[in-house]
């Protein structure tokens, strides 16, 4: 939730920041700023809705500086507009600020700002920190004052700060929001988010929760809040800047869907070797699950698709390594008052490593003394850092909010980790293990097979494009694929509303709704209970719905079920989500292209959901 950038260096700020924001709109798209810092001061044009309104303003009164701040924001407190639009100034227009997270109590901070004659002029949290700054810094040397003026601040933060009265520096800090530091030829920056700077940098700096960086030209110096020094060189990222461009298609959401194959190939990359029938993992990770005790117990915690992909997990560590799973919404397992204790060991799944709730209950299980183990995409995220050890999906950077290669790369790593859990602990007979590792090892290829039924899915997407309201249904290993694709379709097609069930529990409830050509989405490809859901589709049928049905290639009976019928490879149950997701992701996708949505920026939504 929101994007903020910072940079120094040699060339015109204005070009640098805006083609980083560029990259960080998938954060926050309610309003967008710049303030540059030149020899007239500091100067700050900001707009209310997209960056491109933004870039307008700066294409119709350039900026000049080396030296500058930019922000694209997602609205907490104070309603998108101009006023309330980031960089946010002290008093006298000499300190700019940008920030992503809530300032929890800004409210008093602003009373006693108010009453020490400060103005303010916008409904944020944010201002209060550059008036904070700007009356500490009347008794302390710039740095000091920032670092003061976090002390002061309750909540999460991601900050930067420039001051006119600091040419050559950027002040940056983060508690509980990301920041990262990227470093140069003779430049530098803050982003929230690696994607950001790939085209200038692949040198980057993590930075931990209450640490501060004085950013000039050279690089970081960090510091944490309390002054002391902290070493910490740059790693280099392997994400290249290719794989944060739309590549010739039309959205970013439409690359991510054809990227799957290879994704997926990237995060069994080194890991699976079906000729000899082995999953394989790094000494960490190895450790980790092989120190495990017999009566371990699992709690899958995550948010959105992640959690749908944390649902399927637990039918696959269930059924094939016999071990208890729960799975919990992190919004819910941080209130809840979960049993935990060193025999659990809860599993966090996330592509950003940045979700506050999912990072919150990661904080709560290490207290209660529960071991973490992260499935992220993120290298260096808080989650991937927090965790005791880390399985790494390599789905490269997802951009569009919608997520999708991310969500399959989290199924195979789950299917992953239960192959190796169930070998481990020898809860599986070794023909079955041997046919999964096999399996596993031909997804890659079977995605392709899916993606290639694009024009079908488009076809029928085009026939259900009008239709107002849509159920998605499916049972077993494929319950989180029926919610997974009501969320892919409502998230992106505001103007729908998608619900997922589990297909037995229709008659419970649900069915009553259902009304002549009312699309409903059927994932009945091969399993064990197959004709329970032919059963389930007929109990639509004879109320007269129009049943979508997705369905294994071969299959011969399933046509007379199907209103429109989608084929996607025959595999083994535990494979069949991967498979069902790239139809349920096209059809959203042309569904809400047919609708004229913004596919990337869906409204009220953002990529990282970092506040609670
Ligand atoms: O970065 P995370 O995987 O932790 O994000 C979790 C959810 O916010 C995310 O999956 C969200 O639901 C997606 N926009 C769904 O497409």
């Amino acid at each position: 939730m929101c994007g903020i950038v910072g940079y120094i260096g040699k060339g015109q700020v204005s070009g640098v920041i805006l083609d980083a924001l560029s990259r960080l709109e998938y954060r926050g798209y309610d309003s967008a700023g710049i303030a540059v810092l030149n020899s007239r001061g500091l100067e700050v044009r900001r707009r209310m809705g997209k960056l491109k309104e933004l870039v307008k303003a700066v294409d119709e009164r350039p900026l000049k500086g080396t030296l500058g701040l930019g922000h694209t924001r997602w609205a907490t407190h104070g309603e998108p507009s101009e006023i309330n639009a980031h960089p946010h100034t002290d008093c006298h227009g000499r300190i700019a600020v940008v920030h992503n997270g809530i300032v929890e109590n800004y409210a008093p901070l602003k009373e006693r700002l108010l009453k020490q004659g400060h103005a303010f002029r916008s409904k944020t949290d944010t201002e209060v920190i550059a008036h904070l700054v700007e009356e500490l810094a009347k008794q302390h040397p710039l740095e000091e004052a920032f670092r003061l003026a976090l002390k002061e601040l309750r909540g999460s933060y991601a900050v930067c700060l420039v001051s006119a009265d600091e040419p050559r520096r950027i002040f940056g800090a983060r508690n509980a929001s990301p920041l990262v530091v990227g470093v140069g030829k003779g430049e530098a920056f803050f982003a929230s988010d690696v994607p950001a700077i790939l085209a200038r940098t692949r040198r980057v700096v993590y930075l931990n929760d209450g640490e501060v960086v004085t950013l000039g030209p050279e690089g970081p110096r960090i510091t944490t809040l309390a002054g002391r020094p902290v070493r910490r060189k740059p790693t280099t990222v392997t994400w290249d800047v290719a794989s944060a461009r739309k590549g010739g298609f039309p959205h970013f959401m439409l690359k991510e869907i054809h990227e799957q194959a290879g994704a997926i190939e990237q995060t069994l990359f080194n890991r699976l070797d079906p000729a000899k029938g082995r999953v394989i993992f790094d000494r960490r990770t190895r450790r980790f699950l092989d120190g495990l005790s017999p009566q371990e117990k699992l709690v899958i915690i995550s948010c959105g698709t992640a959690y749908h992909a944390g649902l399927v997990g637990q039918y696959m560590l269930e059924e094939m390594a016999h071990m208890p799973v729960d799975v919990d919404l992190a919004s819910e397992f941080r209130y809840r008052g979960p049993m935990l204790d060193r025999y659990t060991t809860v599993i966090a799944i996330t592509q950003s490593g940045e979700t506050a709730d999912t990072l919150a209950g990661v904080r709560l299980a290490k207290e209660q003394g529960a071991k973490v183990f992260a499935i992220c995409n993120v290298m260096g995220s808080s989650i991937a850092r927090a965790a005791d050890a880390v399985l790494y999906t390599h789905a490269g950077p997802e951009i569009a909010v919608a997520s999708t290669k991310a969500y399959t790369c989290q199924v195979t790593a789950l299917a992953l980790l239960t192959l190796y859990l169930a070998r481990k602990r020898q809860r599986i007979p070794t023909a079955q293990w041997k046919r999964l590792v096999q399996g596993l090892g031909d997804v890659p290829r079977l995605v392709d097979q899916a993606l290639a039924g694009e024009p079908a899915i488009k076809a029928v997407a085009a026939k259900y494009a009008a239709a107002r309201n849509f159920y998605y249904l499916g049972r077993r290993y494929n319950f989180p694929s029926a919610l997974e694709g009501a969320l892919k379709l409502k998230e992106i097609c505001p103007l729908i509303h998608a619900e997922g069930y589990a297909a037995g529990e229709m008659k419970h409830g649900p069915i009553s709704l259902i009304r002549k050509g009312w699309p409903i989405v059927f994932i009945a490809t091969h399993s064990p209970v197959y004709e329970k859901v032919i059963s389930n589709i007929e109990e639509v049928r004879a109320r007269h719905g129009d049943c979508i049905v997705i369905a294994s290639e071969g299959d011969a009976t399933i046509k007379r079920h199907a209103d429109s019928l989608i084929t996607v490879p025959k595999t083994e149950e535990f494979f069949s989500p991967i498979m069902a997701a790239i139809p349920l992701q096209l059809f959203a996708y042309y569904v809400a292209d047919a609708n004229g949505c913004d596919i990337d920026q869906p409204p009220n939504l953002a990529k990282s959901v970092t506040v609670e």
